[in-house]
């Protein structure tokens, strides 16, 4: 299959806003991928509401997301973007898809465990079928590749399992089975400013695409360092390790190459080292920040993305759904 025909597909769920972890790690591969393949990307905010948030930043957080998608590169007229709310055929898929998911398979998913010992007091039926969820995203639009990150293989899995039981329930071949899409050495994980781990959402140690300067300046003169080397070429530890990956991504290659350097010499100074890691940053950010602010508030060009992406998705959708009613037996009496 040419790989204009291979149809991708990714979503992410609205919560907060977009870090370089998710730029480095999805966004940036995104924008690659538009040019070459068939592609789909979504804002998933049903998935979003197993946590009930308030209508308010719900709404928010959705038109955010999707300026911070346009912003970073993802062009409304070589893709479909739109909002998963916005595709009821969704929720068809979701339902149906639903009567061949086992619940034995669903608890055993690594993520629900998760969240049955993180948030005890609210294990809704949402969280349980969240894969099933997922899965409909995938298989309605038939894609073929889903670049996740590893969080979320399980979830693909599961993907597969239902387009196969699908398939072989109700004798048809109406699903293939969605890959993992491996971007191989385009995989950048990008580590968090306080010295272990990788950037998230959750871990509060990010640098925000649409962070302002000063912002950016204080948070990376923040960034867990340590007293520095003591012999010539020795090993950076950690949390140096993970300045200088960032600064592989955002300066150019002599800076870092002269950080290294006054590290191998024991010379190096670390505020001077994130001074410039931070005005490299903000000037890598610039152009998504300033794009961002040029339409966050513009509701009548969010609103006409929103609704293309709307139409173009559900034209996709509506065709599957079609092909399953009639495998399944619904049929118009
Ligand atoms: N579950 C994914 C996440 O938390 C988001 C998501 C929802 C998704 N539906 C999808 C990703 C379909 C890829 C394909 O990151």
């Amino acid at each position: 299959m040419s790989q204009q025909q291979d149809i991708v597909l990714s979503g992410i769920r609205s919560t907060g806003s977009l870090h370089l972890g998710n730029y480095f790690g999805a966004m940036r591969n995104f924008v690659r991928l538009q040019e070459t393949h068939t592609c789909y990307f979504f804002i998933a905010d049903y998935h979003s509401l197993t946590t009930h948030p308030a209508p308010e930043d719900l709404h928010n957080n959705v038109r955010r997301i999707l300026a911070e998608y346009i912003a970073s590169g993802i062009d409304p007229e070589k893709c479909t973007l739109y909002v998963q709310s916005d595709v009821p055929e969704t929720c068809d898929l979701y339902l149906l898809l639903n009567m061949i998911a086992y619940v034995g398979e669903l608890e055993r998913t690594t993520t629900f465990k998760d969240k049955i010992r993180k948030q005890p007091g609210n294990i809704n039926a949402g969280l349980l079928t969240y894969p099933v969820l997922m899965a409909s995203d995938i298989l309605i639009h038939r894609a073929h590749k889903v670049p996740v990150g590893k969080d979320q293989e399980q979830h693909l899995e599961l993907a597969r399992v239902y387009a196969r039981r699908f398939n072989n329930t109700y004798n048809c071949e109406i699903f293939p089975e969605p890959e993992a899409f491996n971007f191989g050495a385009n995989l950048v994980k990008v580590p968090g400013l306080d010295g272990t781990g990788k950037m998230g959402k959750s871990e509060g140690n990010g640098i925000y695409l649409t962070d302002a300067p000063e912002v950016i300046r204080k948070k990376v003169m923040k960034a867990v360092t340590d007293t520095g080397p003591t012999e010539p070429n020795q090993e950076l530890a950690e949390p140096i390790q993970n300045l200088f990956t960032i600064l592989d991504l955002v300066s150019k290659p002599e800076t870092a190459a002269f950080f290294r350097d006054q590290y191998a010499r024991c010379s190096i100074r670390y505020g001077d080292l994130k001074k410039q890691l931070a005005e490299d940053l903000i000037a890598y950010l610039a152009p998504i920040r300033e794009k961002f602010e040029q339409i966050i508030n513009d509701k009548e060009y969010l609103g006409k993305v929103a609704a293309a992406g709307r139409e173009k998705a559900r034209a996709s959708a509506a065709k599957t759904i079609a092909e399953v009613r009639r495998a399944i037996g619904i049929n118009r009496l």
